[in-house]
């Protein structure tokens, strides 16, 4: 395969080039063309569509997004900028999210799956909830968070639940009424619930009995004591917990219901049974929901999307990307509580009247065939995951997708990189060579996809995310704001040119913070009202290929400086995993007195494996004949398991502070806080403790994760 950009030429260049824009040395891989058969059916395969939404078609080109929804009252101006960076979609336009996603489906879907529900406990058959079922049960709820808890349009809830129908429902209840739902990833402390209500000013908190994850029955009810406490220490008093129970009818937490603050919902919705409530019309603009993420610094922020902006582009981006149609079974087995769940599994889906499947548990749960068999089972034809997910799927049973009917005909990733190994096991053995991949690059605060190809128009590439969406125009930037040449294989960071109508609006409570993250960095005119004096920060390292096709590279704090060459973490993990035994690769920057920063490297290995100094040799290869000797890691740790966030990313920043013999920090929220200490003692030995003060970069190196 021919090199994109030969290691010598990038070394010796790299002295006359800024930071920003040192040169990645990727292999560039084979094109995989869509299959006719997937050609033949899908939703975009107009070739023309990228003239359309050309730049001399902005801002106009976004009403074709419009006119996928049904509007109360049709919008008067498609875009508005006069107090940019702060931007306005379909204004004067109104509509309700949940009317979008419910009402108007009803009249040819009412009998239609709306959900599907797979319990991870495996003989719980799964659960069909239709169109009608659905709206019922939102109406109920809707009129309950009404009557009974006194919710009106423009109050927020903080929801923190596992992944169950009552998600979704309690989610859409909320839209139904103009409430504000921020919905607390499941699997985050009742402390990270109740930071986050106290910050959106939630009064009223949802929650859960308890939930099934990993063969146990966990008790989530203590959560929200803990999220209650500590909204109270930050000033904020939740008045009302309103708890659902995972089995209807049965109280299964071994915590006592507070008397006058804690409602059980399935109680009081018998006083509701059978009651509607009109869908309250809301201006575009008005916030849809808060969905918080971190940054380098400081606390989450609270992205808050729009209602008619943010449903527009997430309808539009599953129709086109996803190629979702009313016949399809489409299941993303994302989190509802991050925006991967938000925009593709309940707002997109459901507004295109797809059949969406929401799963309870840990794909691995009780083996690597579960989530083959509810495919199978459920004749899943969209399938929608993460990178992560892929590998642990390919690390524990390379070969479990051969044993049954999988038929899908588009698979998305999302989330972070995938390495092209990771990506060509995904698409021979998982998709049959038979379905579409497509990379989808984007992040909470974009509201839907930026980048990743089109399914029916473009060829894929492993590794890449592919080029812009219609209307989405990015460059590269080094630190000065000057655009690193287009197709150059040059590393820097990735902006985008020109709003879009799934930006979300403001941070909540602080447009400031907004202003300054995303848009202050390339701003040169601080008084324009012109978008194009405001480009978009996103916080990734990218490079584009000679074919306009974007590698993204991580996030820029997530880059390892050696000795003034920039490296990203990726790009060091996707050598590592060129070698047949490696399962999973995670690197870290270690401090250095000579270079700065060198990485260092952990490595789980495929089942059957054993450790041996020839392995350990040829990571060390790898990595030094794919990028360069200037890559090769310090030591390379190979470890048991690796820690991982609930919803399965590896902790880099734990490892870089075992590296750095720094604090790990908190360790609770993880799925597997144990391996923390086995890792240390392994790296450090049995007596070292943390004595380091932890350089900047690496105190916040991964933090994202
Ligand atoms: O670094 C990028 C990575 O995930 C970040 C956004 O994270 P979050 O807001 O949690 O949203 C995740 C789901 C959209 C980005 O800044 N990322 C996301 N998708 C990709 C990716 N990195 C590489 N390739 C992707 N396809």
């Amino acid at each position: 395969m021919a090199r994109a950009t030969s290691r010598a030429d990038a070394l010796g260049e790299s002295s006359r080039l800024s930071e920003a824009e040192i040169a990645v040395h990727w292999r560039e891989e084979e094109l995989y063309a869509p299959p006719a058969e997937f050609v033949a059916q899908a939703n975009l395969t107009d070739p023309q569509v990228m003239e359309r939404f050309s730049l001399a078609h902005f801002p106009e080109c976004f009403r074709e997004f419009g006119e996928l929804l049904s509007w109360d009252r049709k919008w008067t101006t498609t875009f508005d900028s006069s107090r940019a960076p702060f931007y306005r979609w379909f204004v004067g336009g109104k509509l309700n999210a949940c009317y979008n996603c419910l009402d108007r489906n009803l009249e040819q879907y009412r009998n239609k799956a709306a959900l599907v529900f797979v319990g991870e406990p495996e003989e719980e058959p799964p659960v069909s909830i239709t169109y009608q079922e659905l709206f019922v049960r939102v109406n109920e709820l809707a009129a309950l968070l009404r009557d009974e808890v006194g919710l009106q349009a423009g109050d927020r809830v903080t929801v923190h639940l596992p992944m169950v129908p009552e998600l979704p429902i309690t989610m859409l209840a909320c839209a139904r009424l103009g409430v504000v739902h921020s919905v607390v990833f499941g699997g985050f402390s009742g402390e990270s619930a109740g930071r986050r209500a106290a910050d959106s000013g939630s009064r009223v908190l949802v929650s859960m009995d308890g939930y099934y994850r990993n063969g146990k029955f966990l008790d989530h009810r203590p959560a929200a004591d803990l999220a209650v406490a500590t909204a109270k220490s930050e000033g904020q008093t939740i008045d009302t917990v309103l708890l659902w129970q995972r089995h209807p009818g049965k109280y299964l937490s071994s915590a006592k219901l507070v008397e006058g603050r804690d409602r059980l919902v399935n109680d009081l919705l018998k006083k509701y049974r059978g009651r509607r409530v009109d869908p309250v019309s809301l201006p575009a603009e008005a916030p849809l929901f808060i969905m918080y993420t971190s940054g380098t610094t400081g606390r989450p922020k609270g992205c808050q999307h729009a209602v008619g902006g943010y449903l527009a582009y997430v309808t539009a981006t599953a129709k086109w990307i996803q190629d979702i149609h009313p016949t399809d079974v489409y299941w993303c087995t994302a989190d509802i509580g991050w925006i991967t769940g938000h925009s593709y599994i309940v707002y997109g889906p459901l507004a295109l009247a797809a059949t969406s499947v929401l799963y309870e548990g840990v794909p691995t749960y009780p083996d690597a065939g579960r989530l083959w068999r509810i495919a199978e089972r459920l004749g899943v034809n969209i399938f929608h995951t993460a990178p992560t997910a892929i590998r642990q799927l390919r690390r524990l049973g390379p070969d479990e997708p051969k044993k049954y009917d999988l038929r899908f005909k588009t698979m998305t990733t999302v989330g972070e990189p995938i390495e092209p190994e990771a990506w060509l096991w995904f698409y021979h053995t998982v998709g049959k060579g038979r379905a579409v991949v497509t990379d989808t690059w984007w992040q909470t605060e974009t509201g839907g996809v930026l980048c990743s190809t089109k399914p029916g128009i473009d060829r894929m590439k492993p590794g890449s995310t592919g080029p812009p969406l219609p209307g989405i125009f990015p460059a590269i930037m080094d630190e000065n704001g000057r655009e690193v040449p287009a197709g150059s294989n040059r590393a820097g960071n990735l902006v985008i040119r020109n709003p879009w109508p799934g930006l979300m609006s403001t941070i909540w409570g602080d447009a400031e913070r907004y202003k300054s993250t995303y848009f202050s960095k390339y701003n040169k005119r601080p008084n324009s009202k012109d978008w194009r004096d405001w480009p978009y920060f996103a916080g990734d390292g990218a490079m584009q290929a000679a074919d306009g096709y974007y590698r993204v590279l991580g996030r820029v704090d997530d880059v390892i400086n050696v000795a003034g060459h920039r490296l990203g973490t990726k790009e060091i993990e996707s050598a590592c995993l060129t070698v047949p035994e490696v399962a999973e690769a995670a690197v870290v920057p270690i401090a250095d007195e000579l270079k700065g920063r060198v990485p260092e490297l952990y490595v789980t290995l495929r089942p059957g494996v054993t450790v041996s100094a020839e392995i350990e040799r040829k990571v060390v290869h790898a990595v030094e004949t794919e990028i360069g000797k200037i890559a090769r890691p310090k030591a390379v740790h190979f470890v048991a398991d690796m820690p991982k966030t609930r919803s399965g990313k590896i902790m880099r920043r734990v490892l870089a502070a075992i590296s750095n013999t720094m604090e790990v920090g908190d360790v609770t929220t993880l799925a597997n806080p144990d391996v923390v200490e086995a890792i240390r003692v392994q790296v450090q030995g049995k007596g070292k403790v943390a004595t380091q003060a932890a350089p900047e970069d690496i105190a916040k190196f991964g933090e994202r994760d």
